[in-house]
């Protein structure tokens, strides 16, 4: 089958879930990914054929995202912060909004010196973790899950492919309810605590999409809409017992709770209480130092 041929069905099956763009953008990220292809490959070689091997596949795909499975399942990957991370059913599939967290990390963290200890709460497929690890030599990192499917998934990134080319320990994997009175978190004096833990209210699951609600895990994403804030009192907690003095809390958080956030973190002794807005202007991170 000619590859535009093949592009024409796979976006027209998808337009009855996606936007037309977005549901060719999904088709050519699939080609892309599935035969190595470039998005204009069909225009610049209309007569680029797809090899006949790969033609099951491809349309056993194609009936998994037409059930409105996410593309990151079918391909088993999802980029982040320039790294490809293993996902699948059981983990979140890590969003671009948490990139900035990342970066704002990596910034921090310059100025920290060597020797960087970094704790991850609700860490999922890891790639907070994995990225901070990875770029930030010789810094020292546990993350923590409650769910043993996302730490499956956790401590097997970059186990191979990152051997290496990582000089240091990769991050160790812990599993913990940071919602419990006193979690079994290893180590202490932390120079900074991040987190991405679930924030979103119930009662916003009407503006979410069919992917994200059928497939992606309930427990990594949703809070009760009358205790919206339980996973930030748990954070504010462990930073008040794990953080050295003078390190610094930053964390991803529900743009509607921007206020109400900073003034819990305020309200439990923490100083320098900020809200980052992203680029679009959304409330997006909160940061505070013990
Ligand atoms: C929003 S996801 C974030 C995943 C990842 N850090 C990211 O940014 O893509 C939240 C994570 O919190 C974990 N989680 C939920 N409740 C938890 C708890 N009580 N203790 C520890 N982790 C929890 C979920 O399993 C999930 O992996």
């Amino acid at each position: 089958m000619l590859l535009r041929d093949f592009l024409k069905r796979c976006t027209q099956a998808l337009e009855a879930l996606y936007p037309a763009s977005e549901a060719r953008s999904v088709a050519l990220w699939l080609c892309r990914e599935k035969l190595g292809v470039e998005s204009y490959t069909h225009i610049v070689n209309p007569s680029e054929e797809i090899p006949e091997y790969m033609l099951p596949e491809l349309e056993d795909d194609v009936r998994r995202l037409v059930r409105s499975e996410p593309l990151q399942y079918v391909l088993g990957s999802a980029p982040f912060c320039g790294r490809k991370f293993k996902v699948g059913p059981g983990v979140l599939i890590p969003r671009p909004e948490t990139e900035l967290l990342v970066e704002m990390v990596l910034e921090a963290a310059r100025l920290s010196g060597p020797g960087t200890r970094i704790l991850d709460l609700c860490t999922g497929s890891g790639c907070i973790a994995w990225t901070l690890a990875l770029e930030i030599p010789g810094s020292e990192i546990v993350a923590v899950d409650i769910s043993e499917e996302a730490l499956t998934f956790a401590r097997c990134q970059f186990s191979s492919q990152f051997s290496n080319q990582f000089s240091g320990q990769g991050p160790v994997f812990v599993n913990a309810d940071i919602l419990s009175e006193s979690p079994a978190i290893p180590g202490g004096n932390f120079d900074f605590i991040v987190s991405n833990p679930p924030y979103v209210m119930e009662k916003e699951k009407t503006e979410m999409r069919k992917n994200v609600l059928d497939y992606e895990p309930s427990l990594a994403l949703f809070v009760p809409d009358d205790n919206p804030l339980l996973y930030y009192r748990a954070i504010a907690r462990i930073s008040k017992s794990l953080l050295k003095p003078g390190g610094e809390g930053i964390v991803e958080i529900n743009e509607a709770l921007g206020e109400e956030t900073a003034e819990l973190f305020s309200a439990a002794g923490f100083k320098n209480v900020q809200i980052i807005d992203d680029l679009s202007g959304r409330k997006r991170m909160a940061r505070f130092q013990k």
